[in-house]
């Protein structure tokens, strides 16, 4: 019998829920896929009723076998897909409209002229982002723009806007919270991260009514209780993160320059960057990593929109693959001379390039180019995409040393391999690879005051694996001129429209 959390880990395919003790072992699991909406050229959207539906599903299920082990659940973190925006009915909790994820593209004309308009400085001065609609509030404005009605009633106070968080906690609690937490908060393009609250000229830029905005509380926070129903007993929601900052706190990356590369279905690498808003001169983001205690943790993020994403594209759709995993047996048995390159910019190419309209391409095909090529040129194509964000950081002045990483695609020994080759970086593999929904944990045992403070995490942070360069320099040198000529190639294809 331990005390315990259960976090929800609300990702963008699939929901899960994993019960922590403070040790960080994981007691129950559950998870559930759910359906992606693609309505049209570069348009991603999510039921907003599947994510619910899933997410208690699975919160129940990994409830029900914790305590049935004997465990005692002190209450819930949530980490969540971040950016994507929902927008409901205050009164009846109904959506207005489908979410719009995160990659979806449909606003990319509405931040070109926003930026032709001079207006980019102005956002990464304050939300230390860029003008691309992978953030909020392009899309949100959209809603508010094409619903019937939706922004008269959103000036009415009729109407609550937010990302999944804030969606989730309305559900759990009943309508009884509209809150986010500052990680969240920041990924919108109207929050500002001096002031740490929503800022009136982005509000105005985006023409976004401030009322339809949740309050914004530190990541480990009092975010609420739970309707009794869904558990048979009202649990305290303890923390609330998003998902890449969940990481972050997971791996325990506490001190300025400690680095995590998550690999979902996108991939993103944040460094740790203490009180110090560092502003990025090679078109990375500042955002914040964890809220705590009023004070807010920074760091630089570098953001890849396809990852994991690029297997299941091989996997569902070419139908080249059973299963994710196959894909380190085949990419080692991939012919060693065959040179295909995937760029996976299936929706647009996020960091440091910047381009909605980019879309994937394959490289160096030949008749010999079979399933095996393909599956290593996926897992490639996600090695140099990390390389463009670790020599955009160093540009930066950061110092990088080694990297940690997580999510689905860093079990695979193959690519872990390839990345420490590519990246001639020593890239550390911890033993739990869920730490998004661990750094969740964490900041509600933290809340709960099990933990002091974030520091009694270091003690649990264990390493499975290191891996070590081992590709000889000119061999890296050669793949990498390669890769920047395919990258030309796509974004060339780009802007000739
Ligand atoms: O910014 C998008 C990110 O939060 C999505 O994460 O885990 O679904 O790849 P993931």
């Amino acid at each position: 019998m331990s005390d315990a959390i259960l976090a929800i880990d609300q990702g963008t395919t699939s929901s899960r829920a994993i019960v922590f003790s403070p040790k960080g072992e994981i007691l129950a699991t559950a998870q559930q896929e759910f359906e992606q909406l693609y309505p049209g050229e570069g348009m991603v959207e999510h039921d907003p009723q599947a994510i619910w539906s899933s997410v208690l599903a699975t919160a129940q299920a990994a409830y029900r076998e914790a305590v049935s082990a004997g465990h005692k659940i002190l209450g819930i973190g949530i980490t969540n897909q971040r950016e994507t925006i929902i927008v409901w009915d205050r009164k009846t909790g109904k959506p207005i409209h489908n979410a719009i994820v995160w990659q979806d593209r449909r606003t990319a004309q509405f931040c070109r002229a926003l930026s032709e308009a001079g207006h980019e400085a102005l956002v990464q001065d304050r939300a230390g982002l860029l003008l691309d609609p992978y953030f909020s509030a392009s899309k949100l404005n959209w809603i508010l723009s094409n619903v019937d009605g939706a922004r008269a009633r959103a000036e009415a106070g009729e109407l609550a806007a937010g990302t999944v968080d804030s969606w989730l906690l309305w559900n759990l609690t009943g309508g009884e919270v509209h809150a986010t937490d500052a990680t969240n908060a920041c990924r919108t393009s109207l929050f500002g991260l001096d002031a740490q609250d929503w800022d009136q000229d982005l509000l105005k830029l985006f023409d976004v009514p401030r009322g339809v905005l949740p309050d914004v509380k530190d990541s480990a926070d009092d975010f609420g209780m739970t309707q009794a129903e869904h558990f048979g007993e009202a649990l305290p929601i303890l923390s609330v993160v998003g998902d890449q900052q969940g990481a972050t706190v997971g791996q325990a990356c506490f001190e300025p320059g400690e680095m995590k590369s998550t690999y979902g279905t996108g991939c993103f690498v944040l460094v740790n960057t203490g009180d110090e808003i560092k502003k990025s001169e090679n078109r990375l983001l500042t955002t914040v990593a964890y809220r705590v205690g009023g004070k807010p943790t920074f760091a630089m993020e570098g953001s890849i929109f396809i990852a994991g994403a690029a297997v299941q594209w091989l996997r569902d759709e070419m139908r080249l693959l059973k299963n994710a995993a196959e894909t380190a047996e085949r990419a080692a048995r991939a012919q060693a001379d065959a040179d295909v390159v995937m760029v996976p910019a299936f929706a647009g190419m996020g960091a440091p390039h910047w381009s909605p309209d980019a879309r994937a391409a394959v490289f160096g095909m030949t008749r010999a180019t079979g399933p095996d090529e393909m599956a290593r040129a996926a897992l490639e194509g996600v090695v140099y995409q990390t390389q463009d964000l670790i020599e955009a950081m160093k540009n930066d002045g950061l110092d990088c040393q080694a990297i940690s990483v997580d999510g689905g695609m860093a079990a695979n020994d193959w690519f872990a391999q390839r990345l420490s080759d590519i990246l001639s970086l020593p890239i550390d593999r911890p033993k739990v690879l869920e730490t998004t929904a661990l750094g969740a944990a964490y900041l509600a045992f933290l809340q709960a005051g099990v933990f002091s403070s974030l520091n009694d995490v270091r003690q649990n942070a264990e390493r499975d694996r290191r891996f070590e360069p081992q590709m000889p320099q000119e061999e890296r040198a050669r793949r990498l001129k390669r890769w920047k000529a395919c990258v030309q190639a796509v974004l060339s294809v780009a802007e000739a429209g």
